[in-house]
């Protein structure tokens, strides 16, 4: 889990080197995956029952504190990201398209990255609480 963690840390991270900003202003909360993009340039191959590479994206969970769902999602962004995906052979996406596209799915995984490690911070916040606790106890108790 923390190995986990720590390669999403990284990987955002390294979108952020990249210019790929998290709180990207122009994102559409409408579509915060992108459906129309995935469907005219990607369900050809990854969906209506087809998964090549063996990835359906119309199977797709959303939910991004799955970890295996959000590994996904970011190995969608970054095939796109390079040109990878669609394939070369295929209809090229126009560049506006993409980067639109790509605006909104890095905005959507940053803030579930974000929600995550709001999550981690709690905890670990009540681990530092406990280990406080503990540590005022062994205290009293030495004092007495
Ligand atoms: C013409 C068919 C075709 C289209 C269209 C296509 N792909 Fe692919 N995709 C493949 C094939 C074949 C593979 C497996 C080989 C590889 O990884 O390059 C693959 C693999 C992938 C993988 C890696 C899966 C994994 O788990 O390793 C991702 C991610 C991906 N595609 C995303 C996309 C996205 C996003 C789009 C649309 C923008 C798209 N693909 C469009 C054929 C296609």
């Amino acid at each position: 889990m923390a190995t986990k963690l720590n390669t999403f840390v990284m990987i955002l991270t390294a979108m952020g080197l990249f210019g790929i900003t998290p709180f990207a202003p122009l994102a559409s909360a409408a579509e915060p995956f992108g459906d129309a993009f995935l469907k005219n340039h990607c369900y050809d191959c990854h969906g209506d029952g087809v998964k090549k590479g063996g990835l359906s994206i119309e199977k797709l969970g959303r939910d991004l504190s799955d970890a295996e769902t959000m590994r996904l999602w970011v190995l969608i962004h970054d095939r796109v990201t390079a040109g990878q995906m669609p394939p070369k052979k295929q209809t090229r996406p126009k560049p506006a398209e993409s980067r639109a596209f790509l605006k909104s799915l890095s905005s959507t995984l940053t803030q579930a990255h974000t929600k995550q490690r709001e999550v981690v911070l709690r905890r670990l916040n009540r681990i530092e609480g406990a280990i406080a606790v503990t540590a005022y106890a062994l205290y009293i108790i030495r004092l007495l």
